[in-house]
C-alpha cells in the first residue's frame, strides 16, 4: 500500500472526483430528457442505465421476446453473462428524474447506474460461486441492483442472500426485480434497508452473515468508518468480505488503515484474466481512469 500522501494532494482528487461524477450524472439527466423527447418505446439508450465505464463482462439487452418494456420509473434490461450461459436475469433500472436534493444526497449514486466495481464483482461471484456453498451472504451498498447478489443467488449453493442499501428506493428496485425473476424459487433471498451509520437497522444481525459483498462504497470520507463498524459487527468469526473498490485517490488506503487490527487483510490488483484483458485494454485509451474506475479486490478475513 502507498502511504503518507499529502492532505492536499487527497483534496485535490476528491475535487476530480466530484467533477467526474457530475459530468456522468449530468449525462445521465441529459440523456433521459431526450429520450422523453423521443417517446419512442423502442429508443433504447443502454448507457443511461449501465455506465460506459463497464468492462463488458455482461451483455445488456432487450428482453428475450425483443419486446422492450418500461413500466412507471424504470426500465427493463435483460442481463447475461458470455461466459456463463446459465446466469441471465431480468433488471429493472430507475429512470427517475432527480431533483438537485437528491443528486447532491450521496446516498443517489447507487440509482444512476450499475458501477464498474459491481459488474466486476458479480463476475467473480459468477466464477468463484463455490465460496459461497452453505452460507449466508449479504450485499451492503448494493445500489438498485444488487447484481453481485443476484449472481449468488441464481448460481451458488448460498443458504440465503440479503440485498441491503441505504436508500430506501434502491431496495424497493432489488424487491421488483427478485419478484420478477422469482428469485425466491432457487434460493432465499431479501431485500432490506440497512443503513450504516444507523445502527438499529443491523442490531439483530450481530455476528450472522459468513460472506459479506461490498462493490464501490469505500469513498464516502463520513461513512468509512461506520461501514467498517458494521462488517465488524454483522460478520461471523472467520467469516469473509469480499469488496471491489477503485483505488480512487486515497480512499481504499484510508479504508483499509481503518481495518487493520479488526482483519486479515488480501489486496489483490490481478484477480481475473477476463478483466485484466478488458482493463489493459482500455488502458490504450486517454479517456480511461484506472485509479478512479478499475475495482481492485480486497477480501478481509474476521480476527
Ligand atoms: C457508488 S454506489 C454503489 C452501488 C452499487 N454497489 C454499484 O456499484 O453499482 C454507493 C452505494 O452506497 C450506498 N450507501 C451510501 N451510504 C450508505 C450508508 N450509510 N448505508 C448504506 N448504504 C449506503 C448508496 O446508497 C449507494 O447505493
Amino acid at each position: 500500500m502507498e502511504h503518507g500522501e499529502e492532505p492536499s494532494l487527497c483534496a485535490e482528487s476528491a475535487k476530480v472526483i466530484a467533477r467526474t461524477r457530475w459530468k456522468l450524472l449530468a449525462k445521465v439527466l441529459h440523456k433521459t430528457e431526450k429520450e422523453n423527447d423521443e417517446s419512442s418505446s423502442h429508443h433504447l439508450v443502454v448507457p443511461t442505465t449501465t455506465s460506459r465505464e463497464l468492462y463488458g463482462l455482461f451483455e445488456w439487452a432487450e428482453s428475450e421476446s425483443k419486446v422492450f418494456w418500461q413500466d412507471n420509473c424504470g426500465q427493463w434490461l435483460q442481463c447475461r453473462s458470455f461466459n456463463h450461459p446459465h446466469f441471465s436475469l431480468n433488471v429493472r433500472f430507475l429512470i427517475n428524474q432527480f431533483s438537485i436534493d437528491e443528486l447532491t444526497g450521496f446516498n443517489n449514486t447507487g440509482n444512476v447506474c450499475v458501477w464498474p466495481s459491481e459488474e466486476v464483482l458479480a463476475y467473480y461471484c459468477l466464477k468463484n460461486n463455490y465460496v459461497f456453498k452453505e452460507k449466508a451472504v449479504l450485499e451492503l451498498g448494493g445500489g438498485m441492483t444488487c447484481l453481485a447478489s443476484f449472481a449468488v443467488a441464481k448460481t451458488s449453493d448460498a443458504i440465503l442472500v440479503a440485498c441491503t442499501d441505504g436508500n430506501p428506493a434502491s431496495v424497493e428496485n432489488v424487491k421488483r426485480i427478485i419478484e420478477h425473476n422469482n428469485l425466491s424459487s432457487t434460493c432465499p433471498i431479501t431485500a432490506q434497508v440497512l443503513d450504516w451509520k444507523n445502527e438499529s437497522s443491523f442490531r439483530e444481525m450481530e455476528s450472522m452473515w459468513d460472506v459479506i459483498l461490498c462493490a464501490d462504497c469505500l469513498f464516502f470520507d463520513d461513512g468509512r468508518e461506520a461501514l467498517v463498524d458494521t462488517m465488524q459487527r454483522i460478520t461471523t468469526n472467520n467469516g469473509l468480505i469480499l469488496i471491489m473498490a477503485p483505488r480512487r485517490g486515497r480512499t481504499l488506503d484510508a479504508f483499509l488503515e481503518l481495518c487493520q487490527g479488526k482483519f486479515d487483510i488480501y489486496l489483490d490488483e490481478e484477480f481475473d484474466g477476463d478483466v485484466t484483458l478488458s482493463h489493459q485494454k482500455k488502458l490504450l485509451s486517454s479517456d480511461y481512469n484506472s485509479d478512479h474506475n478499475y475495482p481492485l479486490l480486497v477480501q478481509l478475513r474476521k480476527r
